[in-house]
């Protein structure tokens, strides 16, 4: 069964000091992939995202990556393993250039040399803008870049928390369209409260709600859903309206 899964999370409780922030919670990653973590603001998606990385590891149940359980390692020892974090907060080094950013994401000597045809072939603005401090740039090229480091060295999966948070409606079409093509080259797990976003790049979709993992399936299937949106998404998210757009 986990063969097909690049990753599984299996029934993981995880406390954050002594509060029991996730119960019970599963979610699984087919290869190639997006999978979104959908709900409500503090339900428990940025902690499922940090249980897999290590951050907050969970106290029981299992993480497994690529064949291997990896819930015991430290964050460190797991981001190793193939495994790109893009935090909420974005977390760039402000008073370093978005080239110092990117050389100090490489895990191996030469991985910014390797990929940086893509990561700028991906994001033209790094390119133009290289030579900027993380400080000097918009929210939205801040966001470029978290997502950027996540590329620079060899990951199988991503991990992604929010990445269209505060960002205007042309970025967010930006940001769509770099996940887009990232899909092509690897696995993603997603946090995504802009639900057209969520269900216009996501195969499936686990609802996470007060801690807990309570729905899972195609997202083809939750966006004809909508007492399910309702109920779990509520109002935190625009409505799923169909776009007249061709894909
Ligand atoms: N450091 C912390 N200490 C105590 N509670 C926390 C901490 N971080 C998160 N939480 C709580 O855990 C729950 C889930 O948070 P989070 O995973 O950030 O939710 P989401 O990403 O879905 O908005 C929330 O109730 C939040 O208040
Ligand atoms: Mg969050």
């Amino acid at each position: 069964m986990t063969n097909e899964f690049l990753l599984s999370v299996e029934s993981v409780d995880t406390f954050i000091g002594q509060f029991h922030i996730l119960e019970n919670v599963s979610v699984n990653v087919a290869k190639g992939s997006i999978t979104v973590l959908l709900g409500r603001n503090g339900a428990g998606k940025t902690t499922t995202l940090k249980t897999v990385i290590g951050l907050t590891p969970p106290r029981s149940g299992r993480v497994i990556f690529d064949g291997e359980e990896i819930q015991g390692k430290r964050a460190f020892n797991i981001a190793n393993l193939g495994i790109g974090y893009v935090p909420e907060n974005r977390a760039i080094f402000r008073a370093l250039t978005v080239l110092e950013n990117l050389k100090l994401a490489e895990r191996k000597k030469g991985d910014l040399d390797r990929h940086a045809d893509m990561i700028f072939e991906l994001f033209p603005d790094l390119e133009r803008l290289s030579k900027l401090k993380g400080n000097q740039l918009s929210g939205g090229q801040q966001q470029m870049l978290a997502v950027a480091r996540a590329l620079v060295p060899d990951n199988k999966l991503l991990l992604i928390d929010e990445p269209s948070e505060g960002l205007a409606p042309i970025l967010i079409q930006q940001m769509m369209e770099v996940i887009r093509k990232l899909k092509e080259k690897t696995t993603i797990l997603l946090v995504e409260q802009n639900f057209i976003m969520a269900s216009q790049l996501a195969e499936r979709y686990v609802i996470i709600d007060d801690g807990r993992s309570v729905h899972r399936g195609l997202m083809s299937d939750l966006v004809l859903n909508e007492e399910l949106i309702h109920q779990y998404l509520g109002a935190s998210i625009q409505a799923p309206t169909r776009t007249s757009e061709a894909e």
